[in-house]
């Protein structure tokens, strides 16, 4: 409470904007606006700590929607607390709604709040977080400004059900569209099923990005322990949102920084943490680009390194059958890690914003359904994180290990003198237009050995890159019960897709990679034993096809749209180093400086 002011570890941020004797003017001009909502001088200028509320919320992003109500609650624990509360809305990132990608939007939003943090008198803030990208944009600009920061969850949405089957978000959209595709229902069929999946407000239900990203954001030590899994709409959603407002106002007094959470530690457990739940192929991109703004050494082979031999242990869609509530009832993320430390697979002594340790967080949570969270022993599959692969395709792109089907590791790995390596002739997809287009045309003549390629789907080819690898296999196939063939691209993909893809290749084609170079009807070899991915052309050849390339003016990708596509196209960098604004990377500590 107020008793508690004086013992700030340093003189708050705010008091520079409002208790500036020195400069009595200004301090005048800032408290007067900042009164006109109802807050006092004596408030402002009595030392308490202001706690921003960066609200990600709205009518344009019902993922997070729900952060309109819990912030009322985040508000009662900070006044509770002794500070002062002021909400601000963050740019608007709704990760399906969003034309051409959400992904051109998670830099954007970050550049917002990183200026509002910096340029605004807030001595902390509470990050709310929830949809794919709103989650890494919140957490990078935390980490650029450095001033303490807590996250908070919106929650998943409750679990879907359609005709006594669980209907998990994303996830049925792939399976309705391979059913709409064989004929099996009708469109009105499609949208039913489809809706069946989204009952209450909340974010994906299933193991998508933004599971797994809320997920990341507890395993890393930016929530509260236990907070990521809890639904939306549940009881104690409401009153983890107050418990997250009164601790800001601590950490504050503490000085407790993400500086001094997300060290290089902290990300390695999230490594494994992500492997453990099945997490999403878009987790490495943002975390390699939020390690990069807190400066932080992490590369895109520490996920296989740290990553790969994890096993899966969280039966969650797409990679199992659960959703979102089993999740929370089953023990969350404090029963994942609890597993992991059994194995000494945590670095324990990493902190986090209650102010302990992930280990004393963690130690002892039990699992309290076996059917959802798997213990470590007895786990749903081995070797459940990335495989990094290289080769004249590309310099490196990842494949997650834990959604192979076994239809899919008969066909492909399977083979007694080439084990986990397959060969197939190349069909290429320019962007998900031409995909859509042609991926019907008998002209292409797929069948069961084709791979196929997506490319100029990149954060410069494709604004932002697009979520847009996982193809589905043309009808004919789906019809003679082929339902996916081997995908590769320089694109993402949902993280609720369970298509064992090759995703994230870096160089993208729009630069030049060698996927500019691939033509249909090559042939191209996988090899994951050996982590390779070659078009199997000769040396000669391909250096030909680059000086055509070159002399046609390089890869053509679409025209910029809006001036934001135009601008990030210049600065971003490539998905292996988590395709942040290459400059940005320079701006530390803000709040230092
Ligand atoms: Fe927003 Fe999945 S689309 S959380
Ligand atoms: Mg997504």
């Amino acid at each position: 409470m107020a008793d508690k002011v004086e013992t700030s570890a340093r003189p708050l941020r705010s008091k520079a904007w409002f208790d500036n004797p020195d400069n009595v003017d200004m301090t005048a001009l800032y408290l007067e606006r900042y009164l006109n909502f109802g807050l006092s001088q004596e408030e402002l200028q009595s030392g308490r700590p202001i706690i921003g509320i960066a609200q990600t919320g709205s009518d344009l992003s019902p993922c997070n929607r729900h952060h309109l109500e819990l912030a009322k609650r985040v508000r009662e624990g900070i006044r509770e607390a002794g500070g002062i509360a002021i909400e601000f809305p963050v740019h608007p990132i709704q990760e399906t709604g969003k034309r051409p990608t959400a992904g051109l939007d998670r830099n954007l939003a970050y550049l917002g709040l990183v200026e509002v943090l910096y340029g605004y008198p807030l001595d902390g803030v509470v990050l709310t977080i929830g949809c794919d990208k709103t989650t890494p944009a919140c957490l990078m600009a935390a980490a650029t400004v450095n001033i303490p920061a807590i996250a908070l969850s919106v929650g998943p949405m409750l679990n879907g059900w359609h005709k006594g089957e669980r209907t998990g978000s994303g996830t049925i959209v792939w399976k309705a569209r391979e059913l709409l595709a064989a004929g099996e229902i009708d469109y009105a069929g499609f949208v039913k099923l489809v809706a069946s999946s989204a009952p209450s407000t909340g974010y994906c239900n299933t193991m998508g990005t933004a599971t797994t990203m809320n997920s990341l954001a507890e395993a890393l030590g930016m929530q509260l322990p236990g907070s990521a899994a809890i639904p939306a709409p549940y009881r104690d959603r409401q009153e983890i949102a107050y418990r997250t407002g009164l601790r800001i106002v601590d950490m504050v007094r503490e000085d407790l920084k993400p500086s001094d959470i997300l060290t290089r530690e902290a990300f390695i457990n999230a490594i494994r943490v992500n492997s453990a739940i099945g997490g999403s192929t878009n987790a490495p991109i943002h975390l390699n680009a939020l390690a990069r703004h807190v400066g932080v050494e992490l590369t895109i082979d520490d996920w296989q390194t740290y990553g790969e031999d994890i096993p899966l242990l969280v039966n969650l869609q797409p990679a199992g059958i659960y959703l979102g509530e089993d999740y929370y009832h089953a023990g969350g993320v404090p029963a994942v890690v609890n597993q992991l430390m059994t194995q000494g697979l945590v670095h324990e002594k990493a902190l986090t914003v209650n102010g302990r340790s992930i280990g004393d967080n963690c130690r002892g949570a039990a699992i309290a359904d076996e059917a959802v969270i798997w213990p470590y022993d007895r786990p749903l599959k081995e070797k459940a994180g990335f495989r990094v692969l290289r080769g004249n395709l590309f310099s490196s792109a990842i494949m997650k290990l834990s959604v192979i089907s076994s239809e899919f590791r008969l066909r492909y790995l399977s083979n007694p003198d080439d084990p986990e390596a397959f060969e197939g002739r190349a069909v290429v997809f320019d962007g998900p237009e031409d995909y859509h287009a042609r991926i019907d045309d008998p002209a292409l003549a797929i069948d069961e050995t084709t791979i196929l390629f997506m490319r100029g789907a990149g954060p410069i080819g494709y604004p932002g890159a697009a979520e847009v690898v996982n193809m589905r296999a043309p009808a004919h196939l789906i019809k003679a019960g082929i339902h996916a063939l081997p995908c590769i691209g320089d694109g993402r993909q949902s993280g609720t897709s369970g298509s064992p893809s090759i995703l994230n290749a870096s160089p993208e084609a729009a630069i030049g990679g060698g996927l500019a170079l691939l033509r249909t009807g090559d042939r191209v070899r996988i090899d994951l034993t050996r982590g390779t991915a070659d078009m199997l052309v000769p040396e000669d050849e391909l250096a030909e096809r680059r000086r055509a390339l070159e002399a046609a003016g390089g890869y053509a990708y679409p025209a910029h749209q809006t001036p934001w596509q135009e601008i990030q196209r210049g600065l971003v960098g490539q998905l292996e180093t988590g395709a942040v604004l290459e400059p940005a990377v320079r701006y530390q500590r803000l709040a230092e400086t």
